[in-house]
């Protein structure tokens, strides 16, 4: 138990990873006994995105994903659905007719009804929960503008949660996006969990994902939206927790880069290792993290780490390729970095 993050946390919430192709189907042989000892819940990174499991129109991937249940089976863990519906990954042929135009709103929506009745009633029963809609709002709140939101307006939400539901009916579902300590944003969220509550529309829960820096956004600022989105109703979970020791680009996010911004070596200073006192500020904010979620964790049902050791996370290629990133409780040659994981432990123990 003093050993385990899962174990400590189990009173309170559950404790994820977001695994690739190789950790879920036990080709990387390294990953097992970390699961295994630290986790309660399996994401798929990106192994359940449409154009992974669904790379053409009458095609189907789902061996990667029926990996991952199995693995999560064999772990007692639960399995979280990402993600259904996103702008990212999603192939150009989704939006398309046979000859290259645009679907009507109506065709569209149909094709992704019937992604999701295929996707989900495959997994029938052994999801625990589905990022049914992954980032549809810019940083401002405003709807964004994707190929999605372009030929549907909001109506693809609202479809995408109808269909799962009714697929699944004991499956959670969750809104899921990034930045949501801006108040802005978070609002949005919460306005369009309500609207679609006030429908008899069923969501569960809002996912912050939590790709945080050491300095930003604020413990303070996170706790307000924790704050918001519990007393809206919904279950809050943490998504797609990482911490970037390096510098980023906070506000300009993954889609909402804009298109003149260039990384350079800037973004990569620690290439020939962390100092230690970077990883001491690094253990720190982790530990005020999980002390925010423990005060919390009566809203709180999960918290799942973006990876599960440094050399697999996607910021050694965000914002630029190459870098050397250090976010994760694991580190590139899976040793465990036992500083972080017994200070998140003791905080269970205050
Ligand atoms: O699988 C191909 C491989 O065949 C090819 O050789 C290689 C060359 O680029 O690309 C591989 O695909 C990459 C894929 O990850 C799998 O490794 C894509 O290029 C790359 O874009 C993709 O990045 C993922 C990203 O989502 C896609 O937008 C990251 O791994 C994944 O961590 C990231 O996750 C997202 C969440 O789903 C949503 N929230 C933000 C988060 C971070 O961006």
């Amino acid at each position: 138990n003093s050993q385990s993050l899962k174990k400590s946390y189990e009173k309170y919430f559950d404790i994820g990873a977001a695994l690739g192709v190789r950790e879920a189907s036990g080709t990387e042989k390294r990953a097992y006994p970390i699961l295994d000892k630290h986790f309660d819940s399996l994401t798929p990174e990106n192994l359940m995105k449409w154009g992974s499991i669904h790379p053409r129109l009458d095609e189907y991937n789902f061996g990667p994903m029926d990996n991952l249940v199995e693995l999560a089976e064999k772990l007692d863990a639960r399995v979280v659905g990402h993600t259904l519906v996103w702008h990212n990954q999603t192939p150009n042929w989704v939006y398309e007719d046979e000859n290259g135009e645009l679907l009507s709103k109506e065709a569209l929506l149909l094709r992704m009804e019937d992604h999701i009745s295929n996707v989900v009633g495959r997994y029938k029963g052994k999801v625990h929960g589905y990022d049914v809609v992954n980032e549809a709002f810019f940083d401002d709140g405003q709807y964004r503008t994707s190929k999605w939101y372009n030929a549907a307006g909001k109506d693809f939400i609202k479809r995408a949660f109808i269909k799962a539901n009714q697929i699944d009916p004991d499956t959670e579902l969750y809104y899921n996006d990034y930045n949501m300590w801006k108040p802005e944003k978070r609002d949005a969220a919460i306005e369009l969990a309500k609207e679609l509550r006030e429908e008899g529309i069923r969501i569960d829960g809002i996912g912050m994902q939590g790709h945080y820096g050491l300095e930003s956004p604020s413990i303070e600022i996170i706790e307000a939206s924790i704050v918001k989105i519990a007393e809206a109703g919904f279950k809050v979970m943490f998504t797609e927790v990482d911490i970037d020791v390096l510098p980023n680009p906070v506000n300009r996010h993954g889609a909402d880069i804009d298109a003149t911004f260039e990384a350079d070596e800037s973004y990569n200073i620690y290439k020939e290792g962390l100092p230690e006192e970077v990883q001491v500020q690094l253990v720190q904010r982790y530990k005020e993290l999980f002390e925010l979620f423990m005060k919390h964790q009566d809203k709180i049902t999960r918290v799942t780490f973006w990876g599960i050791h440094d050399g697999g996370s996607w910021l050694n290629n965000w914002p630029m390729p190459g870098r050397t990133a250090y976010p994760l409780l694991v580190d590139k040659d899976y040793k465990e970095k036992r500083d972080i994981i017994d200070t998140l432990i003791r905080v269970t123990e205050q």
